[in-house]
């Protein structure tokens, strides 16, 4: 059985309560069951993190690596947050470990301030999804399953 990653960033751990008009009402807890759900249609298992440390991140992504290198890896979701928008660190663990790397946010990152549009990951994503809210995640899933 293939494992997907899903990795989220920092302030994700307060979903729910931040900013509910831009991220909805969902807490990381009712996101991970989504995707536990999404995993479970497809046979596939989970592992879902959520850190404000970058470092952390990196290590998940090494993590993700080593699963992928053994051929056990069907994708990783990222939700990398703000880090996506300053983190050459995550950009290299992505490139150094060659996981097919699908890029979330939840909000529409375009539609936002500038300094939202542009990510480090993007060019080492395989595909990059924005604005379907919380329900990206498990969308997410249904098309790694498909890879
Ligand atoms: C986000 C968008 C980022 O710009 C922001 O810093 C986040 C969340 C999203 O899911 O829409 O923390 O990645």
């Amino acid at each position: 059985m293939k494992t997907v990653y899903v990795l989220n960033g920092p302030n994700l751990n307060l979903l729910g309560s931040r900013e509910p008009t831009i991220y909805g009402s969902a807490t990381l807890a009712d996101v991970q069951v989504l995707c536990e759900q999404a995993c479970a249609r497809h046979g596939l298992a989970l592992a879902f993190h959520q850190s404000n440390h970058e470092g952390q991140l990196v290590d998940w992504i090494h993590e993700a690596g080593r699963l992928h290198a053994q051929g056990q890896l069907a994708g990783l979701i990222l939700n990398a947050a703000a880090y996506t928008h300053t983190s050459v660190a995550l950009l290299d663990a992505v490139k150094g470990t060659g996981v097919p790397l699908v890029e979330l946010h939840i909000s529409n990152v375009h539609a936002r301030e500038s300094f939202r549009h542009h990510s480090y990951l993007s060019a080492a994503a395989r595909a990059v999804m924005c604005g379907f809210g919380v329900a990206g995640y498990s969308l997410a899933i249904d098309a790694v399953a498909q890879w």
